[in-house]
């Protein structure tokens, strides 16, 4: 931590970054992707999550999305959450959590400044016009777009599709401070070149994970994510609470 502190010594108002993946919704019971029992052990990433998917065979992924929609809807957000939420307060404008999550568990638990890079379980997307609504229910082939009647599908980015809000992210993570990547792997583009692009402008990099990815972060803090970034806030409380 005292690369970290002595940093942000110099920085009197950083604008921080967080990026956020599945880690952080792990201990509120939602399951991550890759580790043992993570979701692609049960499914194939190309039936499920990616158009060419949905084309040969909508039912199978609409019932995948409707499975972890109702999952999602059980779950509450965990000390994690909240930590990041506090981390926001004491940056006030100068924070983004950009959040790889679909789950709304940092809505929840109060961040406000979000983008959520990979789309949102809870809304759905016409695949006519493109019209985005809250959706709390099953969606199924049946559901048609309220605007232009066309068929409607879970609004989130599957492979091969582009992420949302990607310019404003990019610029955010080109002229930020610090950079926090909190619970993710590591291993998805273009999410997973962010801290690069942070630490080539001049960022300090912190990576907060259950174990060390092997990324070439500044700051390594090891850990569940309900522990770990109630850690980093006390430090930067440390530095930034007058
Ligand atoms: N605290 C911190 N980190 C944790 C915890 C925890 N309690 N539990 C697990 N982790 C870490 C794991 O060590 C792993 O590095 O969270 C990471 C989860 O990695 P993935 O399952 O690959 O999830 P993620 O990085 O979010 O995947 C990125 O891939 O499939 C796509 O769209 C999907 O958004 C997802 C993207």
């Amino acid at each position: 931590m005292d690369k970290l502190l002595a940093f942000l010594k110099t920085k009197r108002n950083p604008k921080v970054i967080v990026l956020t993946g599945a880690g952080v919704s792990a201990e509120s019971g939602i399951r991550t992707f890759r580790e043992t029992g993570g979701l692609w052990e049960n499914y194939n990433v190309e039936d499920v999550a990616t158009p060419e998917g949905f084309y040969s065979n909508p039912d199978l992924v609409y019932e995948f999305y409707n499975v972890r929609r109702k999952q999602a809807k059980l779950s509450e957000p965990n000390r994690g959450h909240f930590a990041i939420a506090e981390l926001e307060e004491l940056f006030g404008n100068n924070f983004l959590l950009v959040t790889q999550n679909v789950d709304n568990l940092h809505e929840q638990a109060g961040s406000k400044n979000i983008l959520h890079m990979h789309g949102e379980l809870l809304k759905a997307r016409c695949f006519e016009c493109g019209t985005v609504i809250d959706w709390e229910g099953d969606l199924t082939s049946d559901d048609k777009c309220e605007s232009c009647s066309g068929p409607m599908r879970p609004h989130v980015v599957w492979f091969n599709e582009m992420p949302l809000y990607m310019d404003e992210i990019i610029s955010a993570v080109s002229d930020c401070d610090l950079f926090i990547a909190i619970g993710t792997s590591g291993v998805v583009y273009p999410a997973a070149s962010f801290y690069q692009m942070a630490s080539s402008k001049g960022a300090h990099t912190v990576e907060l994970n259950l174990h060390p990815t092997g990324a070439n972060f500044d700051t390594i803090i090891d850990g569940p994510s309900s522990r770990t970034v109630d850690m980093l806030l006390k430090e930067l409380r440390s530095v930034y609470t007058n």
